[in-house]
This record gives structure tokens, C-alpha cells and sequence, in this order.
């Protein structure tokens, strides 16, 4: 019997959706094994969209991933000017999944924030790597959620080479987790490996740049808002949500030198404490040899304490485009198989 697809808008064509448009061809064989296929019915970048009722084929998908940034609209069939409510519109009643991959902003959190109301208002599952609505709105969007029967795959959105989401949202169920606390931004993390290796922190700074670790423009991950949206999305799926604006937020600035010249290793970490309802990000001293102090690269770790005191410690992949986008196709996935 022909599988019936799950079908899918893409919203944003950069690093990760053109990630997970390679390994829906990639893995369109493993995904058959497990009872899943998956069609595109449209991709949307800041330019405009491609959209198609009955699927994007194969080779189309394929010849797309050549086309340079802001050309989805230029290809054959494409619509310049459509935008992702647009196609959410012209998709009504075809889409099951909307996946938001357009920047995380974490001023107001748009237009990501408008995307997945609609998804939600429409009756459409979310799958998202943004981190925006889910940091400053989680609690409303959750709700709406719920009240629809809708999925909010988030898998994506904190350490997404590793199901430290799914562990937090299943494997604790009926249990009491009392503190989350790590290091979950692998910029950070890598910066300040270089400065205990002796370079200062403008020479680690243009190091990580130089070694692809940073952005040309890093004011996100050093003034914290990255970690800080990440811990605010777990205090969300811990059920007591701490928007990234309550989050208490110490940038890695140059002044991070005096610690790092003290005895302890340092490491930017990111902690919620669930019973007090309370956040932050902070540059830490840790204790020599322990796992947080062995990080390196692009490796996360967090330690989770619950019920009294119990302590697992996770570590794992942080963010790339491959494991993000394999989080992403995780959670479509998981929508197509309860479909
Ligand atoms: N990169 C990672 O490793 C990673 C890891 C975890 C989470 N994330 C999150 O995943 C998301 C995507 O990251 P990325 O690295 O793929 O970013 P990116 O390379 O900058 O791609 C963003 C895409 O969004 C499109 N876009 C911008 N505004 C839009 C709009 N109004 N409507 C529709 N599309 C719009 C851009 O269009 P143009 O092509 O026209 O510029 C581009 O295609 C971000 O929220 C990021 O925080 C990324």
C-alpha cells in the first residue's frame, strides 16, 4: 500500500532548511522503513516561494539547493513576493507541518512569531529550530497548541544533536526536575577553550570567526542571547515557562580575562532553577577534570538534577546545520508516523 506523505512548508532556505530538503532526499529510504514519506508543498525565503498542492518533485528539490540565497522565487513556477502566511493561505487544507527556519530574533520574535500563530490558528503541526516564539511566547503557543491537538516539535531549538528535549519532555514525566544547568553554546564554549590556551579574548574571538564557530557578527552568542533563549525554552517544556527576557544575562566580554587567570576552568553556563522560577547565563569558574570543564568543539553538556537530588549528566552535539536539520526531520517524522 502507497504511504501517505506528510506534507510539509519550509519556511527559510538557508543553512538548515536546505540541510533538511537534502536529507528528505537523502533519507527518503530509511524514513519508507519506519512507515514515512515526506512531500514539500512549498519553500519560502525572504524573497518569495515556490509552492505546489500536489508536491515539490525530487529533481526540482534537488535543482533548488544550487539556486543562490533569495532565489526561490526565481525558479521556474516560483512566486516572488509570496511569503510564508501567503503560502499558509494558499496551502489550506493540503499542509499538515509548517518548519520555521527563518532567523531567531529575540526582539519580538517576528516574523517567526506570526507564522507558527497562523500554523496553529489553521490546524498545521510546527516543527521549528527558531528559537524567538518559543523563548518569549512559549506558555501561548503551547496552549493554542494543545487546545488544537497540534505537535510543537522543539527538538531542533537546544542542543539539537542530542534529545535532550525529549529526554526533558518524556523521560522526566511525572517526575520533579528541580535544576538544569550546563554549558549549551558551543561560540562561547569555543572562545573560551582558546583564552585557556593562552590567547586573549580579541584574539579568541577572531579565532572562532576565522575556524567558522562564530558569526561575523557574534552579539548574540556573546551577549547571551542564544544560551539565554535555550534555557528559556527548557524552563517552558519543564512546564514553568521564564521568558528570555527574565532571564538574568552576563555577556562574555573581555572582562571574562581576570577569570579565566584564576585557577578554575571557565565555562559559560546557562542555569535554571525550576522551584525558585529563576535563570541566567553567566560566565562560571567549574571544577578542573570535571565533564563541563572537558568540553571542547562543538560539544554541549548539561547536568539535570531531580527528585531530591538525582543526577544525570548529557552531552552531545550542540547546533550545525546536519543536526539541526536531522532534529527537524525527527520531529516531522514523528508527526507523519501519529498521523
Ligand atoms: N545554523 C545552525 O546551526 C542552527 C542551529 C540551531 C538552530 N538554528 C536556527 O535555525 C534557524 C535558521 O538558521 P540558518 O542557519 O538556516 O539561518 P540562515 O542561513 O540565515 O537562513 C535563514 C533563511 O530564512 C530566510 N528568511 C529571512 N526572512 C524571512 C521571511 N520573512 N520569510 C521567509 N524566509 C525568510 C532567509 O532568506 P534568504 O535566503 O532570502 O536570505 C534564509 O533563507 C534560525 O532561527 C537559527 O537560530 C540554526
Amino acid at each position: 500500500m502507497a504511504l501517505k506523505p506528510v506534507r510539509v512548508l519550509i519556511s527559510g532556505f538557508g543553512n538548515v532548511g536546505r540541510e533538511l530538503v537534502r536529507l528528505i532526499t537523502e533519507y527518503r529510504e530509511v524514513l519508507a522503513r519506519q512507515g514515512v514519506r515526506i512531500s514539500v508543498v512549498g519553500i519560502v525565503d525572504s524573497r518569495g516561494a515556490l509552492v505546489s498542492r500536489q508536491g515539490i518533485p525530487e529533481e526540482t528539490l534537488l535543482q533548488l539547493l544550487e539556486v543562490p540565497r533569495g532565489g526561490v522565487s526565481t525558479f521556474k513556477d516560483g512566486r516572488p513576493g509570496l511569503t510564508t502566511l501567503g503560502a499558509l493561505d494558499e496551502l489550506e487544507g493540503v499542509l499538515d507541518v509548517l518548519v520555521e527556519v527563518t532567523p531567531s530574533n529575540y526582539r519580538d520574535a517576528e516574523p517567526a512569531l506570526s507564522h507558527v500563530k497562523r500554523a496553529l490558528d489553521v490546524g498545521v503541526h510546527v516543527v521549528s529550530a527558531n528559537k524567538g516564539p518559543f523563548a518569549l511566547k512559549y506558555q501561548e503557543l503551547a496552549s493554542a497548541a494543545e487546545r488544537r491537538g497540534l505537535y510543537l516539535g522543539l527538538k531542533a531549538t537546544v542542543m539539537a544533536g542530542t534529545p535532550l528535549i525529549d529526554l526533558l519532555r518524556y523521560g522526566y514525566t511525572g517526575r520533579s526536575v528541580e535544576l538544569v544547568y550546563g554549558v549549551l553554546n558551543s561560540t562561547t564554549n569555543y572562545i573560551l577553550n582558546l583564552m585557556h590556551g593562552g590567547l586573549s579574548f580579541p584574539e579568541a574571538l577572531a579565532k572562532a570567526q576565522e575556524d567558522g564557530y562564530a558569526e561575523p557578527d557574534p552579539s548574540l552568542d556573546l551577549e547571551g542571547w542564544d544560551p539565554a533563549a535555550k534555557i528559556s525554552i527548557l524552563s517552558g517544556v519543564l512546564g514553568r515557562h521564564i521568558p528570555v527576557h527574565q532571564v538574568t544575562r552576563v555577556p562574555l566580554s573581555p572582562a571574562v580575562q581576570e577569570l579565566v587567570e584564576a585557577e578554575w576552568p571557565v565555562r559559560y553556563i546557562a542555569r535554571l532553577d525550576v522551584e525558585r522560577g529563576a535563570a541566567s547565563v553567566r560566565p562560571e569558574p567549574v571544577e578542573p577534570g570535571s565533564p563541563l570543564a572537558r568540553l571542547q568543539g562543538a560539544r554541549n553538556g548539561v547536568h539535570i538534577v531531580s527528585d531530591g537530588g538525582k543526577i544525570i549528566y548529557l552531552e552531545g552535539t550542540g547546533g550545525g546545520p546536519r543536526p539541526t536539520a536531522l532534529a527537524l526531520l525527527s520531529d516531522v517524522a514523528l508527526i507523519a508516523r501519529a498521523l
